[in-house]
């Protein structure tokens, strides 16, 4: 890992973003418009980025420069000056959630020193996720997720019928789930929102011991910076389904195609990691609007201080 460390000051600009990104989605919450809702924050989200003083790339965001008008991956945002960042962004994570005015919809941004954060392509990841306080290598991808059960429970001393694994509720985790059932796992399945669903494994209140799935690699990105603050552990392998996106991981300069990275390769500097609520959540309150004011929650982390803030903002409508 590199010591490089961003400076503490930042903070607080990144939850500027990703608030201001969060008002602009809740203005569609329920609309059922999910490329609206999307494009309000993405908008948002760039005019924010735009008006900071800082000299920022894009590596992880809405596609590539041909299929994304905005905050496009190589996509140069801000006003310039001495802070020289990576930024990875989801700015609507969540957007069918938002569209069905259903939970935990976040808008969501992670800041690294330039050149440490893993340009992943826009394929999906398999993932494998647990909270801090395990030994090293507690879990791993290539244990099957009833294996990572058993080991799990035992580090944490209980019986496997008392560990709970977030689950995106997908056809293709079929076997997953029934691999989890059958060592009597409870599983917690999501319809959508991965990054919540890995960041709820550190999140004692959640309940949520272990998260197994395959997602966006983009949100597996994301969720590394999220645990790289919070603690735990994380292992991702990039899922290839036609040459189209082979290609993309060659684009990004990726040539092992079968390599399992862990959290420390995917962000592999300190971090600085915001999301806001847009709807409510296990981990965020939504936005809401009452006596003339809008009010956002954002949850912002330091890894370099292993801060955790929450932050409510209120402002005149
Ligand atoms: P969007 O907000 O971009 O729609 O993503 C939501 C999400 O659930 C992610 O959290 C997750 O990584 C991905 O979609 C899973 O993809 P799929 O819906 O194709 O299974």
């Amino acid at each position: 890992m590199t010591s490089e460390v961003l400076d503490r000051s930042l903070v607080l600009d990144a939850v500027r973003v990703t608030e201001i990104a969060a008002i602009a989605a809740w203005k569609l919450v329920g609309c059922g418009d999910e490329k609206a809702a999307d494009q309000a924050a993405v908008d948002a989200m760039r005019t924010a980025l735009n008006d900071l003083d800082i000299d920022g790339e894009i590596v992880i965001g809405e596609g590539e420069r041909d299929e994304a008008p905005m905050l496009y991956i190589g996509e140069k945002v801000g006003k310039g000056g001495k802070h020289k960042i990576d930024i990875a962004l989801d700015p609507l994570e969540g957007t069918t959630l938002t569209a069905k005015a259903m939970a935990n919809a976040l808008t969501v941004m992670a800041w690294a020193p330039k050149g440490t954060m893993l340009n992943a392509p826009d394929t999906y990841m398999d993932k494998i996720a647990c909270g801090p306080g395990y030994p090293a290598g507690v879990i791993d991808l290539d244990r099957s997720p009833s294996e990572n059960v058993k080991a799990l429970a035992g580090a944490k001393g209980v019986k496997p019928n008392e560990i709970t694994v977030c689950v995106l509720d997908r056809p293709r985790h079929a076997e997953i789930i029934a691999d989890l059932r059958a060592v009597g796992a409870r599983v917690y399945l999501i319809t959508d929102g991965d990054v919540a669903g890995v960041m709820n494994t550190a999140d004692p209140s959640t309940g949520v011991d272990l998260y197994v799935g395959s997602g966006g690699a983009p949100e597996g990105v994301l969720a590394c910076a999220a645990l790289k603050c919070a603690g735990g552990q994380f292992q991702g392998r990039l899922v290839f389904r036609n040459a189209d996106e082979k290609a993309r991981a060659a684009r990004v300069g990726i040539t092992d195609l079968d390599r399992k990275y862990d959290l420390h390769e995917m962000v592999r500097a300190d971090a600085i990691f915001a999301a806001t609520g847009v709807t409510d959540g296990a981990l965020l309150d939504g936005v809401k609007v009452k006596d003339g004011f809008v009010h956002t929650h954002t949850l912002v982390l330091n890894s370099a201080t292993r801060t955790a803030r929450e932050i409510r903002m209120k402002r005149p409508v």
